[in-house]
């Protein structure tokens, strides 16, 4: 069987990772390929109810592993039901968050054990790692006033810059598959980055 591309999208919260996404997906299709444009947490009926509990500041108690499990049990979920059948149909997957957003923001953010959470999201995934990684790097400061405030979003600037110095360090060590771009600038000048950053690699 045929098997399609996988890309992520990361970054902090606000840095445009939807605009991009969609923007990305009518190009791809402008040039006849099938693209299946989906998230994390909460690409599945059943992640929908993980993401409500994820996000919902009256929340305020939720343990760290169990923030970790919930995460990754969302992506288990968004996996077998939506990614890996898409991809054995040969489409190209672009899907904003996964792994490394656990890494970033519950590894480096919450200063957890970071290969636990590797483990945990490699059996959770099935060792399915993207193809393409591409990381939007922007100051938290900046991308910050974009976003409304749900449960991780009410955390310091300090957890912040420890989950873009996390993005920052996970391209360090996986060059080969993790790009990062400046999410600075236009819609259209990053979605040039982006488009730029597809032809050198993918062709
Ligand atoms: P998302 O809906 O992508 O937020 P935004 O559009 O603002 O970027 O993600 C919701 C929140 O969940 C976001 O604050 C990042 C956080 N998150 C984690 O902490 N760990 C994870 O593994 C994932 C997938 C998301």
């Amino acid at each position: 069987m045929q098997q399609g591309l996988f890309i992520t999208f990361e970054g902090i919260d606000g840095v445009g990772k939807t605009t991009q996404a969609v923007q990305l997906k009518k190009s791809l299709e402008v040039q006849g390929k099938e693209v299946l444009h989906t998230f994390e947490p909460g690409g599945t009926q059943l992640g929908q109810q993980i993401r409500a509990l994820l996000l919902n500041p009256e929340h305020e108690n939720i343990q760290s592993m169990t923030e970790i499990l919930l995460y990754a049990a969302d992506r288990a979920q968004h996996v077998y039901e939506v990614i890996r059948p898409a991809l054995a149909e040969g489409k190209i997957v672009l899907c904003e968050r996964y792994v490394d957003s656990s890494v970033a923001y519950q590894g480096y953010g919450l200063r957890l054990d970071i290969n636990a959470i590797k483990d945990v999201n490699q059996w959770a995934t099935g060792g399915l790692v993207p193809d393409l990684t591409i990381y939007f790097d922007a100051d938290p400061l900046y991308s910050l006033a974009k976003t409304d405030g749900d449960r991780i979003e009410q955390r310091t600037i300090e957890y912040y810059n420890r989950v873009r110095n996390g993005f920052l360090e996970i391209a360090e060590n996986e060059p080969e598959r993790v790009i990062v771009i400046s999410a600075l600038g236009t819609r259209q000048e990053v979605a040039d980055r982006v488009e730029q950053v597809l032809k050198g690699r993918l062709g």
